[in-house]
């Protein structure tokens, strides 16, 4: 039985600020259930976690980590959830603040997470064979477990979700943090700076990403945020692999957020419509197509391409809906659209599951129009929730949304190649069209009704990851 320890920053339920923290909860069961692996999950206690959870944590050990002249207390705890067992990192120096990024000092505290995680492995009753780190809050642990070799024949897996955000430290913190001799340095340098997700892409014994297409993607300057030199030198190591999810968490049969929970049914889905629709205080009507977006409000999600061109879409009959919060530019947008037009607007600026489950269940259509997507979550959601996904053909999204052909009567949603806002409203018209067509429309909604995105296949690919790495 294959024993694999992940780190990462964030992790569901604890403690959540994107998909990372899905991914982070939904694999190791989905990997327990499908291979019989062990695997566990190494994280920072943040503030934020619950202390519904925290007062049930058994203590594992004390310790201390010295970062440059600072000597910092570590206590480590354990706690099992639903059949998978966490290791919390407690440190009040570095972790007891409110939210759990965007501090001066980030790139810091994550060098601290990354030093205690290599002293934690010492004290842990769990002997790992692979340290499989995710996205760069995690990546010196890569290098760090390369250069100390902790454990002998410990290997290492890297997970890039996201390039863009690479952990970027003046060089002079190589010295300060890192307690390494000089000859390490170029290991985590990059263009004059130390590089927390360079020093895992050149240390790691494989690489990730999360869909095949960013895979590729990545090797290409436009999306690979100056890192593709290198990603080049590391090919024979790189792979893509689809992220699922948790087919449980997200299924209309069950779920408790719903007016009214149904399987594939067309007739229940409509009353869900016609019920979010009085409470939003828009037209109640089955034939006029419902548009939404649920997502944060950055440039990431293709909001230029919708800025440009949702009011000329909203010249037709169509309602939209937005739930979301963040970059003002775009709240000011979505906050004055209502106003424009008032009977077929509506714009949530702010974040509220139930009501995001309840628009996945009645929506018609998910836009998601993005410039980059990793992998992306909320297009299978909404799939899961049998609404047609409208997306860019990039990262994940291209991976999982095959256009519709009215010919061949193939694919499950519409998309668009360049990102090119008149490019998003000719599909969005196509979408229209189909919606008002019963045949077509009843073609697209059959091969909706049959997608699946379990983690079943992907757990399965890394599972051959863990045993070729191994080996
Ligand atoms: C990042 C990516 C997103 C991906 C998620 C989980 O948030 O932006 O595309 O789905 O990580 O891997």
């Amino acid at each position: 039985m294959k024993k694999i320890l992940f780190v990462a920053s964030e992790c569901s339920p604890f403690v959540k600020t994107g998909g990372l923290a899905d991914v982070i909860g939904s694999l190791p069961l989905a990997l327990k259930q499908s291979n019989g692996a062990d695997v566990r999950v190494i994280l920072p206690l943040y503030d934020e976690v619950a202390e519904s959870y925290s007062e049930e944590f058994q203590y594992v050990a004390r310790f201390h980590v010295t970062l440059g002249w600072r000597e910092q207390e570590v206590s480590l705890y354990s706690y099992e959830y639903k059949g998978v067992i966490y290791y919390f990192i407690e440190n009040n120096y570095y972790f007891t603040r409110k939210g759990i990024y965007g501090y001066y000092d980030d790139g810091e505290r994550f060098v601290f997470f990354s030093h205690a995680v290599m002293a934690a492995l010492a004290k842990l009753d769990f002997v790992p064979d692979v340290l499989h780190a995710h996205d760069w809050q995690a990546g010196l642990v890569v290098a760090l477990a390369n250069i100390e070799q902790p454990i002998e024949g410990l290997k290492t897996v890297f997970t890039i979700h996201n390039i863009k955000y690479q952990g970027v430290m003046p060089h002079s913190t190589f010295s300060d943090f890192f307690n390494l001799s000089g000859e390490h340095f170029s290991g985590f340098e990059w263009n004059g700076m130390i590089n927390c997700m360079k020093s895992a892409l050149f240390h790691a014994d494989k690489i990730t990403t999360v869909s095949p297409s960013y895979a590729e993607e990545i090797l290409d300057p436009y999306y690979s945020e100056g890192l593709h030199p290198l990603l080049h030198e590391r090919l024979e190591d790189l792979s893509g692999i689809l992220n699922g999810i948790d087919t449980k968490e997200y299924n209309p049969l069950t779920d408790p957020n719903l007016h009214i929970t149904y399987r594939d049914s067309r007739v229940k889905k409509s009353i869900n419509k016609a019920f979010l629709q009085e409470k939003l205080g828009l037209s109640v009507d089955e034939s006029i197509p419902l548009y939404i977006m649920v997502t944060r409000l950055t440039e990431q999600k293709g909001l230029h391409l919708i800025k440009r061109i949702l009011p000329e879409f909203l010249q037709h009959n169509v309602q939209f809906i937005l739930l979301g919060t963040g970059e003002a530019e775009f709240e000011a947008f979505f906050a004055e659209l209502p106003h424009i037009f008032p009977d077929q607007v509506r714009s949530l600026l702010s974040f509220n599951e139930e009501l995001a489950r309840q628009m996945y269940a009645s929506a018609d259509f998910f836009l998601m129009p993005s410039q980059f997507e990793p992998c992306g979550l909320a297009q299978l959601i909404a799939l899961q929730y049998k609404t047609v996904p409208i997306v860019r053909e990039t990262g994940g999204l291209r991976d999982t949304v095959v256009p519709f052909n009215s010919v061949s009567g193939e694919g499950n949603g519409f998309s668009f190649a360049n990102y090119n806002a008149h490019d998003l409203l000719h599909v969005l018209y196509d979408s229209l069209d189909v919606y008002q067509d019963a045949i077509q429309w009843r073609r697209l909604i059959k091969n909706v009704n049959k997608q699946k995105f379990d983690w079943q296949h992907s757990a399965e690919e890394y599972s051959q990851l863990y045993a070729t790495v191994t080996k």
